[in-house]
C-alpha cells in the first residue's frame, strides 16, 4: 500500500505532481478559470467587502499564501485566522463577508465550528477540502475540491500543495469575476501554473541532494526558517514539518523581524534555512541573511535557478525552477518537506505517526 516507499509521507511527497495535475484538470481554459462548484455572480461578489480565510495547522499556512494572492489579484482585503481563535472572538462578519475555510479532512472540529459560526452571521462560505462528502464540503455554500487523494501520513504534504493550487484558482476566479485582472494576465498565470507539476517533479528528481543536506540537521536542537512575504508563509510550513516529525525545535521568522529580538538566539549551533524567491524583496532578504551569517549560523538558502547572487551570502543553495513569485510556494515547500522527512528518518523518529498527534483533530 506504500507503493514501494518506506513511509506514506515519502509516497505522498512523490504523488504531488499527479495531485497537482488532477487539481487543475478541467479548471483552466486559455485565459479563464472554471470552478464548477463555485457560483458567485459579479453582482454578489461586488457586495463582498472582506474575505476571511479560516483553518488550522498546515491548512492555515495555505491560507497565509491565499491572503497575498487574493489581495494582489482580486483587490479584496483578507484576514487569515486560526479556526480555534476565530470562533471565540466574535469576528466582525456579516452578509458582506466571504469566508474561505480550508481543511484537508473536512472534519476538523474547530474549522467546522468556525464555518457554522460564519454561516450563522450571514457570511458566504467557500470550502477548500480534499474529502468529497466531508462535513465541511456539505455545510459550505460552495466547494473547491483538492484532488490530492487520501493522505495517510499525519504530516500533510500533498494536501498543502493542492490547497495552494486551490488558493491560486480562487484568487484568479475572484479577480476574473471582479474584473481586477485583464484576461491576458490571467492567461499568463495559467500557463505558468500548468508548468508547476513538472517543475515539482524536477525538484523531486534532485531528492538525493536534500537527503545529503539532512545530515547537517541530525544532531541539531533548534533551527530557523526565514523569508519575507510568501517565503515567510512557506517558512512556517517548513518549520512545522520539521517540528512535528523530527522533534527539532524550529521557528519561522519574517526575515526583517529577526533583529527585533530573535537574532539573540542565532549561533553557530542553529542552522538557518532562508527562502529568497520573492523578487521584490530579494535584496532585503539577502541583507537579513548577512545578519545571521555574521552570527556564524550555517545558512541554507533557496532561490531560483539562474540566480547566482545568493551563493555569495550562504553556505549552500537549493535551486528551484523559475516561476512567477505567486506560484513559488508550491515549489519551495517541496525541498522543505523532503528535508523534514530525511531528518526524521535519520533521527529514528516515527515519520508517519509522530508522537502525540492525530491525523484528523475532531476534538476542540
Ligand atoms: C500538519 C497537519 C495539521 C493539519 C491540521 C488541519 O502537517 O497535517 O496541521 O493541517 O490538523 O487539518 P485539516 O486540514 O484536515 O482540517
Amino acid at each position: 500500500e506504500k507503493g514501494g516507499y518506506e513511509h506514506f509521507m515519502l509516497k505522498e511527497i512523490h504523488e504531488q505532481p499527479r495531485a497537482l495535475r488532477d487539481t487543475i484538470l478541467g479548471r483552466l481554459e486559455e485565459e479563464k478559470v472554471v470552478l464548477q462548484e463555485v457560483d458567485l455572480s459579479s453582482e454578489q461578489l461586488s457586495q463582498m467587502h472582506k474575505v476571511y480565510i479560516v483553518a488550522c495547522g498546515t491548512a492555515w499556512h495555505a491560507g497565509l499564501v491565499g491572503k497575498t494572492l487574493i489581495e494582489r489579484w482580486a483587490h479584496l482585503p483578507v484576514e487569515v485566522d486560526i479556526a480555534s481563535e476565530f470562533r471565540y472572538r466574535s469576528p466582525l462578519i456579516d452578509e458582506h463577508t466571504l469566508v474561505v475555510v480550508v481543511s484537508q479532512s473536512g472534519e476538523t472540529a474547530d474549522t467546522l465550528a468556525a464555518l457554522r459560526e460564519a454561516k450563522n452571521r450571514g457570511a458566504r462560505v467557500i470550502a477548500i477540502t480534499n474529502v468529497v462528502g466531508s462535513t465541511v464540503s456539505r455545510d459550505a455554500h460552495d466547494v473547491i475540491y483538492t484532488w490530492a487523494g487520501p493522505e495517510i501520513a499525519v504530516a500533510s504534504t500533498k494536501a498543502y500543495t493542492t490547497q495552494l493550487e486551490g488558493m491560486v484558482l480562487l484568487g484568479l476566479y475572484l479577480a476574473q469575476v471582479k474584473g481586477t485582472l485583464p484576461a491576458s494576465k490571467i492567461g499568463e498565470i495559467i500557463s505558468d501554473l500548468k508548468e508547476i507539476p513538472a517543475q515539482v517533479q524536477e525538484i523531486l528528481d534532485q531528492e538525493s541532494s536534500i537527503r545529503q543536506l539532512a545530515q547537517s540537521f541530525v544532531g541539531v536542537e533548534d533551527a530557523f526558517f526565514l523569508g519575507r512575504s510568501l517565503d515567510w508563509a512557506v517558512s512556517m510550513e517548513g518549520a512545522l514539518k520539521m517540528k512535528e516529525i523530527s522533534y527539532i525545535h524550529a521557528e519561522a521568522y519574517a526575515a526583517g523581524e529577526l533583529k527585533h529580538g530573535t537574532l539573540a538566539l542565532v549561533t553557530e549551533q542553529t542552522p538557518v534555512i532562508a527562502l529568497a524567491t520573492q523578487r521584490d524583496v530579494f535584496d532585503k532578504t539577502v541583507s537579513n541573511i548577512k545578519e545571521v551569517k555574521a552570527r556564524d549560523a550555517k545558512v541554507f538558502g533557496m532561490t531560483y535557478k539562474g540566480n547566482t547572487s545568493l551563493a555569495k551570502s550562504v553556505d549552500h543553495v537549493i535551486y528551484i525552477p523559475e516561476t512567477r513569485d505567486e506560484l513559488a510556494p508550491i515549489l519551495t515547500v517541496i525541498p522543505l518537506q523532503l528535508l523534514a522527512y530525511y531528518v526524521s528518518v535519520a533521527r529514528g523518529c516515527d515519520v508517519d505517526k509522530p508522537r502525540n498527534l492525530a491525523k484528523s483533530v475532531t476534538v476542540e
